[in-house]
């Protein structure tokens, strides 16, 4: 009886130490402790010894039960707990922000100068239209009253698409988005339309590709006093300047009625270009009231409906605020140019926030 019980402790304490999982700890439970159990066997035996040997065997095989019991117990919390940690590992997630790197890319020169024109205009009331950079023919010539034979026509270097349907063009400026705004709703309209436009032509102050900006607006008794207005306090806000005088020189277009150019005053200090004042002029855009057959194109009455557009460079815009030189540097992707004049993809232009970095 004693070999038996030492050889049975032996036995299922290495059955125990090798249980991977619960289910073979429990597989140890039955063999010993379960109703066929080997200690269950011992246990059922010392009924029928004699009582003196009884005596002596039986706290040895109580004791035995109770190791064993004790060592599953125990071994059944280890393996919980190791498949619980293993568990936790496994589906651990982490609610921690994650640091974000810092930003390698900026915003090109040119978007920010879209952003801060988008930001002043919704000031006044402008919503941002768009229109395509493919046009007809229609949308942006004839319609802007610049009918086929029109020698305006010669002056815009147009890229002309081949193939079908024909008479599809490179829009050469922003102005077709004016008829595509009139054509699409009514009156009132306040828009500035932002983006490319091409023509054939390349050097250190032209670009096949560039920006311009398109303003519109159509009401009953909009006049030249609201474009001059508008403008000034486009430029004030732009190039935050105060003192900002502007002067409108008679000019041409077809689409303008009357027409002209407008110049910014300025001066050169130190070679560097100022905004304000009046010692010199800088040509930055070209405006007018509608065409009253631009009007009439796109199905309104001129006795009824009249109003101003404006048409700007952006690429200009920004490389007389930010100082640049050269217009092709916009397009060469020069990294260590745009990380010069680049700017940060969060620094958002407001007007509370002011529009000068
Ligand atoms: N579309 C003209 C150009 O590209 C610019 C322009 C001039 C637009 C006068 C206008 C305008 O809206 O009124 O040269």
């Amino acid at each position: 009886m004693s070999e038996d019980v030492d050889a049975l402790r032996a036995r299922h304490l290495a059955e125990l130490a090798a249980a991977q999982t619960l289910e073979a700890v429990e597989a140890v439970r039955v063999a010993a402790l379960g109703r066929a159990g080997t200690v269950t066997a011992l246990l059922r035996a010392l009924g029928r010894m004699p009582a003196g040997e009884r005596l002596a065997a039986a706290p040895r095989v109580q004791a035995l039960r109770e190791e064993l019991s004790a060592a599953i117990e125990a071994r059944r919390r280890t393996l919980a707990a190791e498949a619980l940690a293993l568990r936790l590992e496994a589906e651990r997630m982490d609610m921690s922000l994650p640091v974000p790197p810092e930003p390698q890319g900026s915003i090109h020169p040119i978007s920010r100068v879209m952003d801060e024109l988008a930001e002043i205009f919704a000031d006044l009331g402008f919503a941002v239209a768009e229109g395509p950079e493919i046009e007809d023919d229609w949308h942006n010539f004839t319609a802007l009253n610049i009918p086929p034979e029109h020698p305006a026509r010669a002056m815009h270097d147009t890229f002309y698409l081949a193939g079908d349907p024909p008479g599809r063009v490179l829009r050469t400026h922003t102005s077709p988005v004016q008829i595509r705004t009139m054509t699409g709703g009514r009156p009132p309209i306040r828009i500035i339309a932002p983006g490319r436009v091409y023509r054939s032509d390349s050097d250190a102050t032209h670009t096949p590709m560039f920006h311009q900006v398109e303003g519109l607006v159509i009401d009953r008794d909009t006049h030249m006093g609201h474009l001059k207005w508008t403008l000034e306090t486009f430029v004030k806000a732009f190039f935050g300047v105060d003192d900002v005088v502007l002067r409108l020189r008679p000019s041409f277009f077809p689409f303008t009625e009357p027409s002209v150019e407008v110049d910014v005053g300025c001066s050169w200090e130190g070679g560097r270009l100022q905004v304000g004042g009046a010692a010199s002029w800088l040509e930055i855009l070209g405006a007018g009231m509608v065409h009253p057959r631009v009007l009439a194109n796109c199905g309104l009455d001129p006795a009824e409906w009249q109003g101003f557009a404006f048409g700007c460079g952006i690429d200009r815009l920004a490389m007389l605020k930010y100082g640049m030189t050269d217009l092709r540097a916009f397009f060469d992707a020069d990294l260590r140019w745009l990380r010069h004049h680049g700017f940060r993809a969060l620094d958002v232009p407001t007007l509370s926030g002011g529009m000068a970095p």
